[in-house]
């Protein structure tokens, strides 16, 4: 097999020089015999050097390429007529025909005491996830609060007490930060989840834009002994946890916006509070008052719940970043291979520490490991994407992913998980997801 073939030259396909109209398509059915022959011969020729490059991985021979000359392409209906008005949907929505890509509600959940729905994954590209299925969790359901009354008080251990509207909170200095948020009970140590979006759909990605938290708290003045601060929600749930003053010194934002517009109600609005890396439900959402302390409240989210449950009883507290972790998102639960041949592996991979620098992929549950591309922008605290060309044989297969951030620290396997922390606790469970792969193509959850 030869190492470098070119590329085939996919404007060979098309055989006129002017704009693919209805007209021209008849006329190659027709009129262009010649063209047509010499043509397929090309196309059978390049089709052989496609075929070549699916063996090292590079591109495929698909069906649709094998010999589209032998019949003219038929005029759809889409071109025959206007299409809809401009303007038809003055807030835009995906097309009809995307219906299946929602978040995923778990049926048990209850509404008023522990919800969430669920990013489908194995449905999204790319790093950013849109507003409409970014994750959610909420602890008393979703709160409708008017941005012209809402007000922000900052008080505590500060020189001047602060009280601001909302208004005066977009005049602060402003940026944008693109971070992952992942809820710590993603997925639970329960191996539960078909789907990419049951096993690991607490988590999402996206652009905010907002105020450092840094600046709402010096414009207060903060006194020698502040060490802490009391984020609280305006929420059904008084949802408060406690964060650590150098936190919101650091990367801690103040967030009105996300992926470009205003905050989804569901995420927050007006105004929530950010902590890149930490743990979804320390990110405070419809945000009306901060605290400066000096020591943490022990609130009822840091004591009966989002505490760590160990083996001897005893519990950790105070568990902020969200570890490595990686989910290969295709193939994966619920597809179906489209056939024997080239398929991509695709995934997301994340660290609460920073930047990703490294996923491998198995195809043999973990026995040999290969190293993925990691797709630009690798950001720090941010969805990173992944991608591993493999060919696959037919044979039954059971792939996994594992993830490597900057600081060295390895996604581990949930039994080596499990040996540290037990089985008693429900969060931070980072450990990977592996698929299996059926002979008749199905993909499935390997550990159900
Ligand atoms: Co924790």
């Amino acid at each position: 097999m030869p190492d470098k073939q070119p590329m085939p030259d996919v404007s060979f396909v098309s055989d006129t020089h002017s704009p693919p109209t209805a007209e021209t398509r008849q006329d190659a059915g027709s009129a262009k015999a010649d063209t047509r022959q010499a043509r397929r011969g090309f196309l059978r020729k390049s089709a052989q050097t496609i075929t070549g490059l699916a063996a090292t991985g590079l591109a495929v021979r698909t069906a649709a390429a094998a010999d589209p000359g032998a019949a003219p392409l038929p005029v759809p209906e889409s071109m025959k007529k206007p299409g809809a008005l401009t303007g038809s949907a003055l807030y835009g929505h995906p097309s009809e025909f995307e219906k299946k890509v929602v978040r995923h509600l778990r049926p048990t959940d209850k509404q008023y005491f522990s919800s969430s729905t669920r990013s489908p994954l194995q449905e999204l590209d790319g790093i950013i996830t849109p507003n409409g299925l970014f994750y959610e969790r909420h602890h008393n359901g979703i709160p409708t609060i008017d941005p012209a009354q809402h007000k922000l008080m900052v008080h505590g251990l500060v020189d001047t007490p602060l009280l601001f509207t909302m208004e005066q909170i977009r005049r602060f200095p402003s940026q944008s930060r693109i971070y992952f948020l992942e809820c710590s009970g993603n997925p639970g140590y329960t191996v539960y989840g078909k789907t990419a979006a049951e096993a690991n759909g607490l988590v999402s990605c996206a652009e905010w834009t907002g105020v450092p938290l840094k600046t709402i708290l010096e414009e207060a003045g903060l006194q020698p002994d502040a060490k802490w601060v009391i984020a609280e929600g305006a929420d059904g749930a008084g949802m408060t946890r406690s964060i650590p003053l150098e936190k919101c010194l650091d990367d801690a934002m103040l967030v009105y916006s996300q992926n470009g517009e205003r905050l989804r109600p569901e995420q927050g609005y007006p105004l929530r509070v950010l902590l890149p890396g930490y743990e979804g439900n320390m990110s405070i959402k419809w945000v009306r008052r901060l605290q400066v302390t000096d020591k943490p409240v022990h609130s009822r989210e840091e004591t009966s719940k989002y505490t760590d449950l160990q083996a001897d009883g005893k519990a950790r507290e105070f568990t902020y970043i969200m570890e490595a972790k990686s989910i290969i998102t295709a193939p994966s639960g619920g597809q179906k291979m489209p056939g024997t041949g080239f398929c991509e592996i695709t995934g997301i991979a994340w660290s609460g520490k920073g930047k990703i620098t490294r996923v491998d992929v198995s195809v043999d549950d973990g026995k040999t490991w290969q190293q993925a591309s990691l797709q630009e922008p690798v950001l720090s605290k941010a969805l990173t994407r992944f991608r591993l060309p493999w060919n696959w044989d037919g044979k039954p297969a059971v792939i996994l992913s594992r993830a490597t951030d900057e600081t060295g620290y390895v996604q581990p396997t949930l039994e080596a998980l499990t040996a540290v922390r037990g089985v008693n606790g429900t969060y931070h469970n980072n450990a990977m997801t592996a698929w299996r792969i059926a002979e008749t193509g199905e993909v499935t959850n390997a550990r159900l």
